[in-house]
């Protein structure tokens, strides 16, 4: 029997793949490991999910240099945390494999993972509380874009999402699928089910578009910016817009500094 909750929720990041969009920037390092402004990549996924508090952390990556993330991050000390666990990815046969591979470390329990691409500039507590109050099914994040065709895209009627198509040419509307997703234990049922796209992949939208069938997928829609960082205008615009953030947030809390010297 698959147990639904246990009152835990552990976090995946799934930072597996070639990057083979970036290349040669991914010719010799991981993607995950190229710098976004001031820290590399998948620092900005760890520290969405250490926020929102969930601290028990699987890394999922692959390639040759996925050794440098042990050297990287090693216990997780920067983000507060006393262990990460870490699986290796063999090849790269989609978002959906990388995540089947955390099985094991789920144990029946209640997951968030993130795609180690993706950043943001606001918080997913939120939605993090809501799913722990959902007795099951899956939660994912949309967010208004301009450019969906590039993205998992959102059909939505009335308060429901009623399917989700991988890069469409013709979107049904503006909302993308960002890479964060919440499940229950049954998601690992979902991707034994999985037969490769078009593209040689398991699709994480095909694990989502099976919880839509069963009518137990939820949403939020997120706040503030969100990019992902997988190609190099996206890559470009993750920097921009973090050294924004960071240039805007530093008066701040240079202000609130002195309050509390006064
Ligand atoms: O960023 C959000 C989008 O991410 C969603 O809207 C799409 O529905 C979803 O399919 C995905 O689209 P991409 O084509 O942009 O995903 P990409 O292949 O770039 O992979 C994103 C991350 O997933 C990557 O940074 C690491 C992880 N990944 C990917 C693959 C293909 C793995 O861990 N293993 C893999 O084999």
């Amino acid at each position: 029997m698959t147990c639904y909750y246990r009152g835990v929720m552990k976090g995946i990041v799934l930072a597996g793949g070639t990057g083979s969009r970036l290349f040669p920037l991914t010719k010799i390092t991981n993607k995950h490991l190229l710098p976004i402004f001031d820290k590399p990549m998948i620092y900005y996924p760890i520290q969405t999910l250490v926020e929102a508090g969930i601290t028990d952390l699987l890394i999922v990556t692959g390639g040759r240099n996925s050794g440098d993330f042990l050297r990287l991050l090693a216990n997780g000390k920067e983000f507060g945390l006393k262990h990460i666990n870490y699986t290796y990815q063999e090849g790269e046969g989609g978002i959906a494999e990388a995540l089947a591979l955390a099985e094991h470390f789920s144990d029946g329990d209640k997951i968030c993972v993130i795609l180690g691409d993706n950043i943001i500039e606001g918080s997913i507590a939120g939605a993090v509380a809501a799913f722990k109050k959902q007795e099951r099914g899956a939660r994912i994040l949309l967010k208004e874009v301009d450019d969906a065709e590039r993205f998992g895209v959102a059909e939505i009627a009335g308060s429901k999402i009623v399917g989700i198509e991988e890069k469409p040419a013709k979107p049904k509307s503006r909302y993308a699928v960002t890479g964060i997703y919440m499940y229950d234990g049954t998601v690992f049922d979902k991707t034994r089910t999985l037969k490769p796209s078009a593209r040689g992949e398991l699709e994480i939208t095909d694990v989502n578009n099976a919880y839509i069938r069963e009518g137990t997928m939820t949403f939020n829609y997120l706040d503030g910016w969100w990019t992902d960082a997988g190609t190099f205008d996206s890559l470009l615009r993750a920097a921009n817009l973090v050294h924004q953030t960071h240039a805007e947030r530093q008066p701040v809390l240079a202000a609130v500094a002195s309050e509390d010297c006064e």
